[in-house]
């Protein structure tokens, strides 16, 4: 279980996370929505101390994580598996070695650098590139690889850290619908299988609904909204984004939402 208590964080003059009391129990698939600013990559970033908490508290397990420092610090991160936007992967380097990364913390900064994995780290990782439907590109360089592809690669490296929470800071708004779904649809049978915490910001109301048990709605630094998908009627959600609702509501923008493709023309013939 992941408890705050009034977690807050001011920049300078920003407030940019106003003191947030909730409790996020082990196993759910947690989504946060809102407008840009609102708020939600500082509350996900103080989750695993990229952004230090300006005041209130943290525990995880009864734990003050909050508190921690050095070796516990850099252990909890570990445990606290984060996926971003931009995958964050090193595209000169194969998606196996990309994917053993993620077993730094437990190997030691230098023999992972120097590529010196044990046969069982290799194994572990392409069975998490395997659940991923990713082990046959196992040795190609990852730079050649799709958006969708790597961000899959991306969650088979948070994996192998074996975390004990998932992070994903708008892990699909880069990727087109098809590839969109794939990712969410990958985060939720991880969440579902090993029964591992989610929490994942979203752009697109209808990916909250869809895949989360639960969501949380921000607006200007606070917690406006807490409840499931059903609760989140199409009155609340326009609440929750003001001036940007329509943008939100359309599901043009990053959404998983499949539409029917219009039926392909056969290409018009050049006749000479
Ligand atoms: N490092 C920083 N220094 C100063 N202000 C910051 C910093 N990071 C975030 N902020 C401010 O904090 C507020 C919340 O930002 P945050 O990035 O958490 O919003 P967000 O909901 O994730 O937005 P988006 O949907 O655009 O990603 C904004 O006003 C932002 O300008
Ligand atoms: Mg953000």
């Amino acid at each position: 279980m992941l408890e705050f208590k009034g977690l807050t964080k001011q920049f300078n003059s920003t407030v940019a996370v106003k003191p947030a009391t909730f409790t996020i129990p082990d196993g759910q698939m947690v989504g946060i929505i809102g407008r840009s600013g609102a708020g939600k990559s500082t509350l996900l970033r103080m989750i695993n101390r990229l952004n230090e908490p300006s005041g209130g508290q943290m525990l995880f397990q009864g734990r003050d994580i909050t508190a921690l420092k050095g070796r516990e610090l850099r252990q909890w991160r570990n445990e606290c598996a984060m996926v971003f936007q931009q995958f964050n992967l090193v595209g000169r380097l194969n998606v196996l070695t990309n994917v053993m990364s993620g077993r730094l913390f437990h190997h030691g900064f230098a023999s992972s650098m120097m590529g010196i994995f044990t046969a069982k780290e290799r194994a572990f990782a392409i069975r998490a590139l395997d659940r991923l439907g990713m082990a046959h590109v196992a040795l190609q360089q990852t730079d050649t690889l799709s958006g969708g592809q790597m961000q899959r690669v991306a969650i088979a490296r948070a994996l192998v850290q074996e975390p004990r929470i998932m992070l994903a800071d708008e892990p699909i708004a880069s990727l087109d619908p098809l590839n969109a779904k794939v990712v969410m649809d990958a985060l939720r049978a991880i969440n579902r299988e090993d029964g591992l915490t989610v929490i994942c910001n979203l752009h697109t109301l209808d990916t909250a609904r869809q895949y989360c048990d639960r969501i949380i709605g921000m607006q200007d630094g606070v917690i406006v909204f807490d409840g499931t998908p059903k609760d989140l009627t199409d009155r609340a959600a326009r609440e929750i984004y003001g001036a940007e609702a329509e943008e939100a509501f359309s599901e043009a923008m990053t959404s998983t939402a499949l539409r029917p493709q219009p039926v392909a023309q056969p290409e018009a013939r050049v006749v000479n």
